[in-house]
């Protein structure tokens, strides 16, 4: 299955959450088996010639990707969390969404100093998301250089938020 096929797998909701936003809906793509799995081929096949050595997935939904990842390249999966959630200590990062604000939360003791870690994710809008999950991977010791993404919504810059603080985004499709 093509990148093309699995962009047209992804449904397009207008006015979600709120007026003048088109919402890009993976919940399509997700129900369809060979286009889920062919979702985690390519972003295997992208993800093996990083060679990361640890996978952080966002919540909720890099969680499906990134821990189908992480389980079939051997690695171990980080939970960047929504706000209380975690029953531990935790270090976390307030960012602005392309609709609204929100938190992400990080039990700092998962990583190890200097691991190279790749943040996944469905959907790539602003950025603010990746980066805060990027700034709380950092606080606790890891390298991040990369994160993917199946969905990149270009025209809302977050490629380029996230090249400015010198990771290199990659993303499957993009919906101008
Ligand atoms: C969406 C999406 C990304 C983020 C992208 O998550 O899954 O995590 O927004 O936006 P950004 O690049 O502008 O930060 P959402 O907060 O809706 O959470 P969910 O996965 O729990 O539905
Ligand atoms: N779709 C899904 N999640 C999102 C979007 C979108 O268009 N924009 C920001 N988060």
């Amino acid at each position: 299955m093509t990148l093309e096929d699995i962009r047209a797998l992804i449904r397009t909701v207008p006015d979600f959450p709120k007026t003048g936003i088109q919402f890009r809906d993976i919940s399509t793509l997700l129900a369809h088996g060979p286009g889920l799995a062919a979702t985690i081929d390519h972003l295997c096949e992208r993800a093996e010639a990083l060679g990361p050595s640890a996978i952080a997935g966002i919540e909720a939904r890099g969680f499906l990707f990134g821990a189908a990842m992480a389980a079939r390249l051997g690695l171990g999966f980080i939970l960047l969390r929504k706000p209380g959630k975690l029953p531990v200590p935790t270090i976390g990062h307030d960012y602005a969404l392309e609709y609204g604000t929100a938190r992400l939360e990080l039990d700092p003791t998962l990583v190890d100093d200097g691991r190279d870690v790749l943040i996944v994710d469905d959907l790539l809008a602003t950025g603010g998301t990746a980066l805060a999950g990027a700034h709380l991977l950092r606080q606790a010791g890891a390298r991040v250089d990369h994160a993917m993404f199946v969905v990149d919504l270009p025209d809302l810059g977050g490629a380029r938020a996230l090249e400015g603080a010198d990771i290199r985004p990659q993303s499957l499709v993009a919906f101008d």
